[in-house]
């Protein structure tokens, strides 16, 4: 567990890895390409050190060009960044790893990569076409190669030095137990969908228990319905202690022990995220037993399609 006044500041140790991790870490998951780049420079800028974005985002050429126009300006270095992509699903047989992680190195125009993930445990058909579909819309999924396989192409990016450490998304407890007990380098890093409406208190003890760290994704419920970010216990805590809904929801997260991720194109927002101070254990408390409503938002662990499940507003 984190307990400080710098919560924001904090970093988890990487145990199946090199270092350590920024807890509190910034998205780009961001449809807009210029809206990306400019979100990615505001977020370095505030204060941000770990930023996440995957070769199906399609954003890893903005986010490398707004690191190279920061790392310019020469207040803030390569080596104080933690930059996290990953292998999508039509690249898991094993010949097809290494040219991917190359081409994301390359439009990141960084030489090495703090964080490798698999972004869903889903093989699709490997080619061009992030999606391939066939006549009736359905996925064509590849079962011709198995995760242990591509987990091997991963360790290798490790042993060959341009990648620090390797990991798993969108996966249950499962499967990690799977990957987990064939590995070599363990994964260092489990990244799935997490927040107080969908806590993985199973895949979270399973983590801390074998030194892998849990990163949240849309830690602040995607902007999405139910609105975990009106929730009357969220409401109620943040106007207590003088914070925003959002920053008792990211305190909360880093708090109970996982880093996170949260997105924003809107500078105020991206300050007011970043700005997140520790909130009493007794709030802890009442939101992880006090909120009981749970929801997925994003469909993708279930086919390894991404996407978030539009609900009414
Ligand atoms: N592995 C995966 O399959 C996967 C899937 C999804 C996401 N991710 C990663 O996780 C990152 C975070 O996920 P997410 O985008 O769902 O995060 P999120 O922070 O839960 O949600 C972002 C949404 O919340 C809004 N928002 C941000 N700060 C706010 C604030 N202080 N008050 C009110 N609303 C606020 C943003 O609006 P504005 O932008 O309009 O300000 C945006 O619509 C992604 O960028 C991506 O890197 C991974």
């Amino acid at each position: 567990m984190i307990h400080s006044d710098n919560l924001r500041h904090s970093r988890l140790a990487l145990h199946h890895g090199t270092g350590t991790i920024p807890a509190l870490g910034f998205g780009t998951l961001i449809p807009d390409r210029v809206a990306t780049k400019n979100a990615t420079k505001a977020a370095l800028e505030t204060g941000f050190r770990a930023l996440d974005t995957a070769e199906r985002y399609g954003t890893e050429a903005e986010v490398g060009e707004a690191m190279r126009e920061v790392f310019q300006m020469g207040k803030i270095k390569r080596e104080e960044v933690f930059v996290i992509t990953k292998l999508w699903n039509t690249n898991h047989r094993p010949g097809r790893v290494k040219p991917a992680f190359e081409a994301s190195l390359k439009k990141l125009q960084l030489d090495y990569i703090d964080l490798y993930l698999i972004h869903t445990p889903f093989a699709f058909q490997p080619g061009d076409l992030p999606d391939p579909r066939d006549a009736d819309g359905r996925v064509i999924y590849d079962t011709g190669v198995k995760l242990a396989e591509t987990w091997g192409a991963m360790e290798m990016l490790v042993t060959e030095g341009k990648c620090k450490a390797i990991g798993l998304s969108d996966v249950g407890v499962d499967k990690v137990k799977e990957i987990f007990s064939i590995a070599t380098i363990k994964p260092a890093v489990v990244h799935v969908e997490s927040h107080p409406y969908l806590p993985e208190w199973e895949l979270l003890d399973y983590c801390r228990q074998n030194g892998i760290v849990l990163q949240a994704f849309a830690a602040l419920g995607h902007n999405s319905e139910p609105n975990l970010l009106a929730d009357p216990i969220i409401t109620t805590l943040a106007q207590r202690e003088g914070k925003t809904p959002a920053q008792v929801a990211l305190a909360w997260s880093l708090q109970r022990g996982t880093a996170l991720l949260t997105t924003s194109k809107t500078p105020s927002r991206i300050r007011e995220n970043f700005d997140v101070t520790a909130i009493p254990e007794d709030a802890i408390r009442e939101i992880s037993e006090g909120i009981t409503t749970r929801i997925r938002l994003n469909g993708v662990v279930e086919t390894g399609v991404p996407g978030f499940i539009p609900r009414g507003k």
